[in-house]
């Protein structure tokens, strides 16, 4: 059987078309948040989506408007993030971060409306049955119990010595994994899977997010400022808690690749179907930006 490629201009082509719902915004707003979501990231969260959903026995079509969804809502997260009262940096995606381009001002409102255009990005693509659990799973994923619970963990941790691994790995499950566990069971909703093999994806979710944040700590000790389009070299000055900072570099490259075969064995269910899930894990595992 030929290989189900997602096609990843497609998904591009649903990001930008996702942005024409802002064409009443202020000029300079829009320029802004185009600007961040249009940048070239990996796009890795909408890739999971689509695949999940795929996994799952659905359409890939039918996973794009939520792909550019949960892409909005990471690049909401890269801007504020990289704002002065947070990590404070001025290269992202190989450009001048959002508001060194613009300003701070521009950057925070920026952010907050591409969180606001991901919830209507799902209502107005999505029947009702499939906005409202998509919507709750972006939402828990993204807020305050998730990813900005795990950023204001991130924050409270800088310049600490006293964090161990427990409290590591719930800045981590925080700020990375509970974005990248919302949009696996996103997809596994679009096809409308069941409660099993919403959680077999969230399992894969887990694990993968783990794993990616791992890398992402490994990558600024030994990664490459241009090939990543950030600055590498950066954690360690800012006293931030780190898989290579708690464990050194050889434990945290076993731990990213245990948790890449757990994240293989959470899809077993879904067999053939989840091929491209599992490839994508391997990729990111050794992934070099
Ligand atoms: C960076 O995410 C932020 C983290 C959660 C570590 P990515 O490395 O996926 O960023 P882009 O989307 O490719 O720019
Ligand atoms: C960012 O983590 C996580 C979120 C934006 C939610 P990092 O601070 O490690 O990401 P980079 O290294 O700046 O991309
Ligand atoms: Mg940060
Ligand atoms: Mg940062
Ligand atoms: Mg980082």
């Amino acid at each position: 059987m030929a290989p189900i490629v997602v096609a990843v201009g497609s998904i591009e082509d649903a990001i930008r078309h996702s942005l024409e719902a802002a064409a009443g915004a202020p000029p300079r707003l829009r320029e802004a948040m185009a600007y961040s979501l249009l940048a070239p990231g990996k796009r890795l969260r909408p890739r999971l989506v689509v695949l999940a959903c795929v996994a799952a026995g659905g359409d890939p079509i039918a996973g794009y408007s939520a792909a550019a969804a949960v892409e909005m809502v990471h690049t909401y997260s890269l801007i504020h993030d990289d704002l002065p009262a947070m990590d404070d940096d001025d290269l992202r995606r190989g450009r001048p971060t959002c508001h060194k381009a613009f300003d701070e001002a521009t950057a925070i409102l920026a952010g907050d409306a591409l969180l606001t255009l991901a919830f209507q990005t799902l209502t107005d693509n999505y029947e009702p049955d499939i906005a409202a659990p998509c919507c709750r799973e972006l939402a828990v994923g993204a807020g305050a119990a998730g990813m900005v619970g795990g950023q204001v963990l991130d924050l409270a941790w800088e310049n600490r010595q006293d964090g161990g691994i427990d409290e590591l790995q719930a800045v981590h499950a925080g700020k990375t994994g509970a974005l990248f566990r919302a949009c696996l069971r996103i997809g596994g909703h679009i096809a409308r899977a069941d409660e099993d093999a919403i959680d077999a994806l969230d399992q894969y979710g887990q694990a993968f997010g783990l794993m990616f944040q791992i890398t992402d700590d490994l990558l600024d000790v030994e990664g490459d400022t241009a090939a990543m389009g950030k600055r590498a070299g950066k954690d360690a000055g800012r006293g931030k808690l780190t898989y290579p900072g708690l464990l050194g570099v050889e434990a945290s490259r076993a731990r990213a690749r245990e948790l890449c075969r757990q994240a293989e064995f959470a899809l077993k269910p879904f067999g053939n179907a989840a091929r491209e899930l599992i490839e994508l894990a391997h990729q990111v595992g050794g992934r070099t930006h």
